[in-house]
């Protein structure tokens, strides 16, 4: 018999548990408003492109308020959460208005915010945006860099994931 075609919705959510299926680190993007006040988000989008010059990817979704700030600003951070860091990734996927209120950080180039306890920690020259449908995707030179010996956070089905140790 023949199955009856799929509406757009049940595309979408079939797409997107798909996609989810690739397993990802997890990362916080942040930087500072024009006011000076810090936001960021949680992002799983993040990958590298290119090591000379130093590129990194991620995409931001076009309905989110902080995008105008993010598609503006001149440098942003990327921290590479760390697997006892869950509740920062869930804090920062949350709609909360002052995210750093009880946070403590450092500060990076043009006072960026950099997450403490992370994997990495990587600051970024805010250079190409380039359309990606209900996205958009930033392709940034990265300017400075650091790492922990940390293992990661994981996320993988909708859900966080560690590492297996061997
Ligand atoms: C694991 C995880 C990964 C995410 N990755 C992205 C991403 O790559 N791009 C994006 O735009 N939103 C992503 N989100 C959703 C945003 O973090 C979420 O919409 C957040 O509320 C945005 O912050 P805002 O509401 O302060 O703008 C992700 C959420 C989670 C939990």
């Amino acid at each position: 018999m023949a199955q009856a075609p799929i509406t757009h919705q049940e595309f979408t959510r079939a797409f997107r548990d798909t996609l989810g299926m690739f397993a990802t680190g997890v990362t916080v993007v942040a930087t500072r408003a024009p006011n000076g006040d810090p936001i960021g988000l949680t992002v799983n989008s993040f990958n590298s492109v290119s090591l000379d010059p130093p590129l990194i990817v991620w995409s931001m979704a076009r309905h989110l308020p902080g995008l105008p700030v993010f598609a503006a600003c001149e440098y942003y951070s990327v921290n590479v959460l760390a697997a006892d860091q869950q509740h920062l990734s869930q804090l920062f996927a949350s709609r909360s208005d002052d995210k750093f209120r009880d946070l403590a950080f450092d500060e990076g180039l043009y006072g960026v915010p950099l997450l403490r306890g992370c994997c990495a920690r990587l600051e970024c020259r805010n250079t190409t945006r380039h359309p990606g449908g209900d996205h958009l995707v930033f392709i940034s030179e990265v300017v400075r860099f650091d790492r922990e010996d940390r293992p990661p956070l994981v996320f993988q089905a909708g859900a966080y994931r560690r590492l297996a140790e061997d």
